[in-house]
């Protein structure tokens, strides 16, 4: 932004353009100049001014007038306008007011009171507009965070379209984690992270080959070692985008056991993300709800009991504690 304020001066009297110009050349203003209404809105709308002096009396379109016509344009609808007027009298300043002017000088001008007035007026003006620009760069902030989620929602159908994975399971699997991020009361931002990773947390299987990643019989040692890759290509892939590292923990993480039994990196207890091992439940608990090619749905009762008995083995026990508590309750009713 332009250090110097914009003044535009709309007055039809030569003297009071000179003794304005006189007063305010020796400050740090840019000062243009416009001798009637018409000419002035023009002016108005070409240099977007900090601050208008209009004057009132004036042949053709009085001040009110120009004052309403500025009004009307989009970017001028906010601009401080100060209506010079030798009519000290209610009415003027009521009909000046509904015209949409901000304060009122009154001619002759009061040197100090005319400075004081144009400084406050700028500094108001100025906030506005750095005001506006914030807004404005909030909003377009957030289209691109809507605009990033909606990528990832598109990512995550496309990995479980390729995985055949059963109907919805990222999505509900998702939405559960999220709501267990929040029982256990990690913070709003996190669980921005958390859905982020959830949603995505087998992008690495898209580096698998389809003759193993959707091979209807037991994999070999060989083609298991080629599928505990995912994770590690999930994180390679991950890494480099800025907004989506944070998120990586559940894509890199997801299949680590509490016992050291999991991998990529067969790491135990805590060393595993907290993410990861809120997810790695969730993930388990909606599989085995879910009919598979190869076994039907457990029920809830029986998958109760595999997760307990996982507890301190896959599953961190504590988590496992929280998952009880914070989802038993949903199972009965369920049921
Ligand atoms: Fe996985």
């Amino acid at each position: 932004m332009d250090n110097q304020s914009k003044i535009l001066v709309i007055d039809d009297e030569p003297i009071a353009r000179i003794t304005i110009e006189a007063l305010l050349s020796p400050e740090n203003y840019k000062l243009y100049f416009a001798e009637n209404g018409v000419e002035g809105v023009a002016l108005a709308i070409e240099i977007m001014p900090d601050i208008i002096l209009l004057d009132v009396m004036m042949p053709g379109i009085n001040g009110f007038e120009v004052c309403r016509q500025i009004r009307l344009i989009p970017n001028l609808a906010e601009v401080p306008i100060i209506l010079i007027t030798s009519l000290d009298d209610r009415e003027s300043r009521m009909t000046g007011l509904k015209a949409g002017a901000d304060d009122f000088i009154t001619k002759p001008f009061d040197i100090f009171e005319l400075l004081v007035r144009i400084q406050n007026m700028t500094r108001l003006n100025r906030y506005r507009l750095l005001m506006e620009k914030r807004q404005e760069a909030e909003r377009l902030n957030n289209d691109l965070i809507i605009a990033y989620d909606k990528t990832i929602e598109g990512w995550s159908r496309a990995i479980d379209l390729r995985d055949k994975k059963t109907e919805g399971h990222t999505q509900r699997a998702t939405e559960m984690t999220i709501k267990f991020a929040c029982a256990v009361g990690l913070d709003k931002e996190t669980q921005v992270h958390i859905k982020r990773g959830a949603l995505l947390h087998d992008v690495g299987k898209l580096g698998i080959p389809d003759s193993i990643l959707l091979k209807a019989d037991t994999l070999n040692a060989e083609e298991w070692e080629i599928m505990h890759q995912h994770p590690i290509y999930a994180y390679n892939w991950l890494y480099p985008i800025e907004y989506l590292r944070p998120a990586i923990d559940i894509p890199f993480c997801h299949h680590e056991k509490w016992d050291g039994s999991g991998y990529p990196r067969g790491l135990k207890g805590n060393e595993i993300p907290l993410a990861a091992r809120l997810f790695a439940i969730v993930d388990v608990w909606d599989a085995l709800i879910s009919d598979r090619p190869y076994r039907k749905a457990m029920l809830p009762n029986q998958i109760w009991h595999y997760i307990l008995e996982q507890s301190g083995r896959h599953f961190d026990p504590e988590i496992v504690e929280h998952f009880t508590s914070t989802f038993a309750k949903v199972s009965e009713t369920s049921k």
